[in-house]
């Protein structure tokens, strides 16, 4: 599924080239629509059939081709963000002085997108006076610079220099874009649309002083309010026991308990275009409030709870259905194995009948309190309609896109 995006990645002349064939692709696999700009020295480094086969867009580098369309500027008008990697010491040189000699040089001049360059060079280079002075020039105009890492350069010798790995300089350019759209919201398409999330985690009372709860910190649902603020829609933001500041323009209501975040979303949704439901619910409560304190004295060696059983929140709004309302359901699971994961899904959109189903592996280490997500979507006969990993904000963009 297409994020709608194009990234403009630009490749200059260094060793590293060969390494951007995967941040390329990287891009390509998370269904963006990807440009690359190579200079003619890149490709002494890198074939150009290699990365138009990844890329799967023809490879531009002269600036004297497509003249009649003007293409120099047409590459930068259409970019939704540009990646500079590796970026050389002569390219950082040149962008610090606003050259555009070349293709690329052109295409950064005639773009507002968010930049993104991965430096990479020996490590002289690196900490020489001119390219210092050059990186600060760039960081002060807001260019978002990646490493370098440190570690073997390209000869016997280690040191700072070495382009940063593929993933993190993906990971870095779709914060970058994340920010491009919060700040800008240049994609207005859920305008008019008025949108219920619920996030965080419901508590369940026992007494005064004590709850049963669970891990979720609310990030993802506070993502998804605040990249469909983003995208022009009215937010009603259910907030169970949030972990994350709720996004100030959304409609905040308070709950604790899943009784409270039941008549909140029931009453919220009546007319609503969308409904998500990222909180964590708590499957049971107790069965009885303490007025006060539990006091071991009273309860001795074991203490035993009554539990019963809550409503079963999403299942009852998808029953209610309210005609042209999309109802997205979220399914955290601990299974480890991907077949198995995707059965558990599947069952359990039959059971809560919405119209879409967010699967994610939650664990010990995964999921909860993380800045990022890995998720797949399944739709009400459980075929896979997406699969997104990257930031929350990234996974709620795309979360998004199936309602837009
Ligand atoms: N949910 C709900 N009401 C509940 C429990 C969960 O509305 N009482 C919602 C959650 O907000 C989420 C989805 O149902 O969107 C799935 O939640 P999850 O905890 O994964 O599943 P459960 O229904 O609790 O099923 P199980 O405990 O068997 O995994």
């Amino acid at each position: 599924m297409s994020s709608g995006r194009t990234i403009v990645v630009g490749i200059t002349g260094g060793i590293a080239a060969y390494k951007a064939v995967n941040v390329v692709r990287a891009f390509v696999l998370r269904g963006d629509s990807v440009h690359v700009v190579a200079t003619p020295a890149a490709l002494r480094f890198v074939g150009k059939p290699t990365l138009e086969a990844i890329s799967r867009n023809p490879v531009h580098t002269d600036l004297y081709e497509g003249v009649a369309e003007v293409r120099h500027v047409a590459i930068g008008q259409s970019a939704d963000l540009i990646v500079v990697a590796p970026a050389t010491a002569n390219t950082i040189a040149k962008l610090a002085a606003g050259l555009a000699d070349d293709l690329l040089g052109n295409a950064i001049l005639a773009s507002t997108a968010p930049l993104v360059i991965a430096p990479a060079m020996h490590t002289e280079m690196w900490n020489n006076a001119a390219t210092v002075a050059n990186v600060a020039t760039l960081r002060s105009r807001g260019v978002i610079v990646v490493g370098p890492g440190v570690g073997q350069l390209t000869g016997s010798d280690t040191g700072a220099g070495r382009m940063e790995e593929p993933d993190t300089i993906v990971a870095a350019a779709l914060v970058a874009l994340d920010a491009a759209d919060l700040s800008v919201g240049r994609r207005s398409d859920l305008a008019g649309k008025h949108v219920v999330i619920t996030a965080g985690g419901t508590r369940e009372p026992l007494d005064p002083v004590r709850f049963l709860g669970n891990r979720s910190s609310g990030k993802q649902g506070v993502a998804l309010a605040q990249a469909a603020l983003a995208r022009g829609a009215r937010v009603t933001l259910i907030s169970a026991n949030l972990e994350v500041a709720a996004p100030a323009s959304a409609d905040v209501r308070l709950v604790g308990t899943a009784l409270e975040l039941q008549a909140a979303v029931t009453d919220a949704a009546a007319g609503a275009d969308a409904v998500i439901m990222a909180a964590a619910v708590a499957d049971y409560r107790p069965a009885a409030v303490r007025a006060d304190k539990i006091k071991k004295d009273d309860t001795g060696d074991t203490l035993l709870l009554e539990l019963i059983r809550n409503p079963d929140i999403l299942a009852g709004l998808a029953a209610a259905g309210q005609p042209g309302q999309v109802l997205i359901g979220f399914a955290a699971e601990t299974e480890p194995d991907a077949d198995r994961l995707l059965a558990l899904g599947r069952t359990k959109m039959a059971r809560k009948g919405c119209d879409f189903l967010v699967l994610n592996r939650v664990g010990w280490t995964e999921g909860f309190a993380s800045d990022r997500n890995e998720i797949t979507v399944l739709d009400r006969s459980g075929d896979i309609v997406c699969e997104a990993s990257g930031t929350k904000m990234s996974v709620a963009g795309r979360i998004l896109d199936l309602i837009a």
